[in-house]
């Protein structure tokens, strides 16, 4: 098939990219290369470097005629979102809708779209944990509100215009090519520091939790995603929660680090819990994290020291 990844060179996209180049497709990567790396990205697929809200995105998309389109192209930091959310919603609303639209105008059926929304910045503050998809959407940054936001129009546009879309709500992704900046760049921004055995800072008493995915499990679900008729949204998630010291504790194993951790003040705006219910996804597509999360940790720490340090 030929299939386009928006944030191809991401982290999250080039791991997509990776399977669909390994399935035999013909993949074509759009990103502009603002956190995106040209190591990341298969020597196989074809790099667009462009910014999703760029008007010309149409002739690249017509040009290609994609059969699918994979959208993880986006602004990705939540605290940006709270300090700019103009500038976060120009790429995340404005950039997404361009994007479909370069879908909608391109000739011939239009591409199926599946859609990289958030589950951890979507519920707030749960009681009911892990949280379902039917519990009402809160999301507590204007990130989380634009991902919601495209969630909303994507049934507009499959009535409107044909364009047939599967969400997924990621948990907190992590893996190899992680970057330190993004929703669960605490597992990044921790390796690294120990693998050059610097001071690590824990914002608050530790306690909080976060739903940790590995990176190639959530690959998997994106192309199941692709092939499935569900709309969504479906929470991608391992549905326990790990607390920050206890990860600290796994990575810190792994690192053969020996520094006690340095405790500061909690962020303002960070959520206390959070972890997602996946059952919805292993209803309708039969998918289900495989990686233990000390598997997956160990995985990451060796791409740090192999490739970062
Ligand atoms: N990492 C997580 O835990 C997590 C959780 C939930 C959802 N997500 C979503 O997954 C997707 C991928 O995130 P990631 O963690 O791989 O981050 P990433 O920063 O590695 O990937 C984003 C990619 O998009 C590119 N990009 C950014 N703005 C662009 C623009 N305006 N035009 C074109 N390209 C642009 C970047 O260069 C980068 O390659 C995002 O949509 C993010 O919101 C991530």
């Amino acid at each position: 098939m030929k299939t386009i990844v928006t944030g191809g060179a991401g982290f999250i996209g080039s791991h997509l990219v990776d399977r669909l180049v390994d399935d035999g497709h013909e993949v074509l990567a759009i990103d502009d290369m603002s956190s995106g790396r040209q190591a990341n990205l298969s020597r196989s697929a074809r790099l667009e470097e462009m910014n999703i809200a760029d008007e010309r995105i149409g002739e690249v998309v017509s040009k290609f005629r994609p059969d699918l389109v994979f959208h993880a192209a986006a602004q990705i930091s939540v605290s940006l979102s709270a300090r700019e959310p103009a500038t976060d919603a120009r790429t995340n609303i404005l950039g997404t809708l361009n994007v479909l639209d370069a879908i909608r105008n391109t000739p011939g059926d239009p591409a199926k779209f599946v859609f990289v929304s958030t589950g951890g910045a979507m519920y707030g503050e749960p009681e009911t944990l892990p949280a379902p998809e039917t519990l009402p959407a809160l999301p507590g940054s204007p990130y989380g509100a634009s991902k919601r936001s495209i969630e909303v129009y994507l049934p507009v546009y499959e009535r409107l215009f044909g364009i047939r879309h599967t969400t997924l709500r990621l948990a907190n992704v992590y893996g190899p090519r992680q970057d330190p900046h993004g929703e669960a760049g605490v597992v990044a921004i921790f390796s690294r520091a120990m693998l050059a055995d610097k001071q690590v800072n824990i914002f608050g008493d530790g306690m909080d939790e976060r739903d940790y995915v590995y990176v190639g499990d959530v690959a998997r679900a994106l192309i199941m995603a692709a092939g499935s008729d569900g709309n969504g949204p479906y929470n991608v998630g391992t549905g326990r929660g790990t607390n920050v010291n206890d990860l600290f504790g796994m990575l810190a194993e792994l690192c053969g680090y020996g520094t006690a951790a340095n405790y500061g003040p909690p962020r303002s705006g960070d959520i206390g819990k959070i972890s997602l219910d996946s059952a919805k996804i292993k209803r309708d597509m039969g998918w289900q994290p495989e990686t233990e999360l000390i598997d997956g940790l160990a995985s990451t720490v060796a791409w740090f020291r192999d490739n970062e340090s």
